[in-house]
């Protein structure tokens, strides 16, 4: 596991992007960059990023594909705490990735489990996901894998709990009747099958993840300790999300980076 600590929150919002258009312009062969998305605050600096470097020419979305993480249940399009709102709101409708290229769970779909078992072959009809950016939550949930969640967990229908409800609910008029209780999601397993996977983890909130995540036996009450597992796996963090890791972790992963820069 690759971590990338960074001095704030708009460095490590850089540096994700930086890494994010240099794994598309590398991108060689037929088959466009198959590209996973999370929603959430953090990785809205990354997009504001992104957006900027395809105005500027930097990169073209033309030969990507995305597919996003999770999506409420229960929510239409046109709401304005659907991810597929958040989503264009905030990166698609900015860039020139074509709108037939976009990938997102239905959480109004009549059969769910089909809709969720047909993601999953969608994305293996493109080879599968070359990098999946996520976020997570304070209890180390990625996508919306909660505590207990399977490691090997496919695409599917998720129960949120109490506390993600909670913390969501600063986006529904701090109600968290408000707040959807399932959303679908794709799995851990899903994460962990693509070819690399950059999580941020910025802020104190999520210090105690961050910690769980690295430094923590691997787990299903922290989902996200399942990238220990991962051959290339990349968190990218600020210094405050740093604060519950020991501080040789914190130094060693500082040397590391160091090195790979000489
Ligand atoms: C939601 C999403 C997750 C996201 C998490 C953290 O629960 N389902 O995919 O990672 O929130 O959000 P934030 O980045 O706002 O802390």
């Amino acid at each position: 596991m690759r971590v990338v600590i960074q001095e704030n929150y708009e460095k490590m919002c850089l540096w994700a992007a930086n890494l994010i258009v240099d794994a598309i312009n590398g991108h060689k062969g037929d088959k466009p960059f198959v590209l996973g998305l999370p929603t959430g605050s953090s990785p809205l600096g990354v997009y504001r990023n992104l957006i900027q470097m395809n105005k500027d020419g930097k990169v073209s979305f033309k030969n990507v594909v995305t597919f996003n993480m999770d999506e409420y249940v229960g929510l239409p399009h046109e709401h304005d705490q659907s991810y597929w709102y958040f989503m264009h709101e905030n990166f698609f409708n900015h860039i020139d990735l074509p709108e037939q290229n976009i990938n997102m769970l239905n959480g109004m779909a009549e059969d769910l489990e089909a809709e969720c078992a047909e993601y999953e072959k969608r994305i293996a009809s493109y080879g599968g996901i070359d990098l999946f950016m996520g976020g997570i939550g304070v209890d180390g949930h990625i996508a919306f894998n909660e505590p207990f969640t399977s490691l090997a967990s496919r695409t599917g229908v998720r129960t949120l709990t109490t506390d993600t409800r909670i913390v969501n609910s600063r986006f529904f008029g701090n109600d968290m009747n408000k707040v959807p209780a399932t959303a679908v999601s794709v799995g851990v397993g899903t994460v962990f099958d693509s070819k690399c996977v950059l999580v941020l983890i910025n802020g104190h909130a999520k210090a105690r993840a961050l910690a769980h995540t690295v430094e923590g036996a691997m787990s299903q009450m922290w989902t996200c300790s399942a990238l220990q597992m991962h051959n290339n796996a990349i968190i990218a963090c600020d210094e405050a999300a740093c604060g519950e890791l020991k501080v040789d972790t914190y130094k060693y992963f500082l040397d590391i980076e160091k090195s790979q820069r000489i």
